[in-house]
């Protein structure tokens, strides 16, 4: 199969589909890679180590478009890319479609095989190419946590770990799944008095498992929460219910009883975060104060680390983007279920039930019924 990447063209976006590991897996599965020039740069993978892997590169992201038969991505295409469609083009790549009808329509009139990372779901209900920007996005929230706590950014002024003699912070975090868990592995290394507060008592007995008796667990109560966080010197969201609005469990009301300088970073505010506070922001512009309290709401916080990220996600959608080009999209599809829930679009068909409920005056179309 030809198979392609281009740079990525969405604002402040520097993760790219393809890394020249990846390339090389490709080329050795007997396929033939087409790059963008310089569709790396931003996390940090050179022209040449794209050559050296066995790619072909072009000067313009319009050829490879037009040569490959899957388009390899990381962010859906941008209104710019949809003249580049082509009947049968098969695109691999986070496309978000609920949110996106302009973009719906374009895949659905060019005919395109949409093939979207976010719905690609294995048997047990996980979601193996979603969990590695939240494993990103929890350790960063520590990160990032720690550094507004200084005092120049507003924060309190702690030190995380303290120093012999002094207290440690009280780090507390609203939800123990993958953020949370990856947020809480961070602040237990970095040495903060470490609180996990979640709804489910099953995940709060794994945490302790996994953490002993370093970290307090809490069933999601408002009583807990507002007790936890009156001492907090950081506070992270990492609440979701799946398909629903997050939960607003961090009240406004907490804020003032809170110490001055305190941080809350909501990981959870590309789902409408879990501050009722939260007002999204960007790496541009991270921070606001609002009760003296500094809140970090970055939408897409593994941006901040494009060459971790691309990393990351390369390594989850490598096993699937090479099942899909060995045996075509439709068989890797027929043997693979999750690879066929994550075929959002084909042949100008629907094949997304949940994008499809978002939308009214769209016919949903089994995929099986399709592929059959
Ligand atoms: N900002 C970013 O850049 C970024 C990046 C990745 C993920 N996220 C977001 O982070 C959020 C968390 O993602 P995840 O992968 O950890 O999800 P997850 O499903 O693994 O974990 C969510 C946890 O929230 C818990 N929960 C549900 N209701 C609760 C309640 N009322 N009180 C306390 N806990 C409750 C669940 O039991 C679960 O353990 C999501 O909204 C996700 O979209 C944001």
């Amino acid at each position: 199969m030809r198979i392609g990447s281009v740079k990525e063209i969405k604002n402040n976006e520097f993760r790219v589909g393809l890394t020249p590991d990846n390339v090389k897996a490709y080329v050795s599965h007997g396929h033939e890679v087409f790059i963008e020039k310089g569709a790396g740069i931003g996390s940090g993978f050179t022209d040449e180590e794209y050559l050296h892997a066995g790619a072909k590169l072009m000067d313009h992201a319009k050829e490879v478009w037009d040569t490959v038969e899957m388009m390899v991505k990381v962010k859906e295409p941008l209104e710019e890319e949809y003249p580049y469609f082509h009947d049968g083009l098969i695109l691999y790549t986070y496309l978000h479609l609920a949110a996106d009808k302009p973009q719906m329509d374009a895949l659905l009139e060019g005919k395109i095989k949409g093939v979207a990372y976010e719905t690609l779901q294995e048997k047990d209900g996980s979601l193996p190419l979603l969990i590695p920007m939240s494993q990103i996005a929890g350790r960063l929230s520590i990160q990032e946590g720690a550094k507004y706590l200084e005092r120049t950014f507003g924060g309190r002024g702690v030190l995380l770990a303290g120093v012999p003699g002094t207290p440690k912070a009280n780090v507390v975090i609203l939800g123990g799944g993958t953020v949370g868990t990856n947020a809480c592995k961070i602040a237990v290394g970095m040495g903060a008095n470490v609180t996990v507060i979640d709804i489910s008592l099953k995940r709060l007995a794994q945490l302790e498992d996994q953490f002993g008796f370093r970290i307090q667990t809490l069933v999601s109560t408002d009583a807990n929460i507002e007790n936890a966080v009156k001492n907090a010197d950081l506070v992270v969201g990492a609440v979701l219910i799946p398909g629903k609005a997050t939960p607003k469990l961090f009240k406004k009301q907490y804020l003032k009883g809170m110490k001055p300088g305190a941080v809350f970073v909501d990981v959870a505010v590309d789902q409408g975060g879990c501050g009722e506070t939260t007002k999204v922001t960007t790496h541009d512009n991270p921070i606001f104060i609002e009760e003296g309290i500094v809140h970090y709401c970055v939408g897409n916080m593994p941006g901040a680390v494009p060459r971790t990220s691309t990393i990351a996600l390369t390594n989850a959608t490598l096993q699937y983007g090479l099942q899909i080009a060995d045996k075509g999209l439709e068989k890797a599809a027929l043997d693979n279920p999750a690879i066929a829930l994550a075929i959002n679009t084909y042949d100008g068909k629907l094949t997304c039930k949940n994008v499809a409920d978002s939308f009214e005056g769209y016919e949903y179309t089994k995929i099986e019924s399709v592929l059959a």
